[in-house]
């Protein structure tokens, strides 16, 4: 069975049609789905989608494009949603300096306040990290919530930095991007990483992977990125989409 360990399915680009997607990720072999939040609201629709779906469990966080919106009390909101049964992990949250939607001192500081909430809360993290390898590395060190958990979302840095970040206990999770032509670096990333540490995900409806490239994503596409690692590390499919299932289930303390 296979666990897309992060899909939007809370977006508006699904409306109307999430009970056909979850069926679709059913047929497809898949048993469990992370939908992350980006903003308070998208965490208010994926717990309320977790409350709907078996198979669905829910992140709340603020995205770093969102940043400049949070205060206090939208931090105590978060916190107040983190506690709902099907909440099993704090996101994303993150750095993003690609497109720097919000200043980059207020998403550090936002970055920082949701690690301290969600090792207060005992859960692990989310991590979204655009063009922002040093600084996210820097506050995860000085921060240290790997004994919570720390998930590198859709990871796109080197297979030196995937190194780094499994000796420091974090799971690496590996989107569509990997069935890209001529994507050498997340490849090199799949060949380092054990595969205990591995996580499998969509990132749906963004990142579609080949054969379906350009078009909407959704959960039941994880099947390629499975294939592709099977491919890159010379185990079958069903090896890696048990492995990578077991890994978010002890990750997010799924039972
Ligand atoms: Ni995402």
């Amino acid at each position: 069975m296979l666990f897309d360990s992060h899909a939007h399915i809370d977006s508006e680009r699904f409306e109307g049609e999430r009970d056909d997607i979850v069926a679709r990720a059913k047929e497809a072999g898949l048993s469990l789905i992370m939908n992350p939040g980006a903003d308070y609201s998208s965490s208010v629709n994926a717990v309320a989608l977790s409350e709907k779906y078996d198979m669905v469990y829910a992140a709340v966080g603020i995205h770093p494009h969102e940043a400049e919106s949070v205060d206090e009390a939208m931090l105590e909101a978060i916190e107040a949603l983190a506690k709902k049964e099907k909440v099993k992990a704090i996101g994303e949250i993150g750095l993003d300096y690609y497109y720097d939607h919000s200043p980059r001192e207020i998403q550090k500081q936002v970055f920082v306040d949701q690690i301290r909430l969600a090792k207060s809360l005992g859960l692990p993290i989310i991590i979204h990290d655009r063009d922002a390898n040093d600084d996210v590395m820097r506050i995860l060190k000085a921060e240290n919530p790997f004994e919570t958990g720390v998930i590198l979302h859709c990871f796109s840095g080197s297979a030196e930095l995937a190194r780094q970040y499994v000796k420091l206990g974090a799971y690496i999770s590996v989107a569509g991007p990997l069935t890209f032509k001529n994507n050498r670096k997340t490849i090199e990333v799949v060949e380092v990483v054990p595969l205990d540490r591995l996580l499998i995900e969509t990132d749906s409806p963004y990142l579609t992977p080949v054969p379906f490239r350009g078009k909407r994503n959704e959960p039941a596409y994880v099947q390629y990125v499975a294939d592709k690692i099977a491919e890159i590390k010379g185990l079958t499919f069903k090896e890696v989409a048990d492995a990578t299932r077991e890994n978010g289930c002890r990750i997010f303390n799924i039972k």
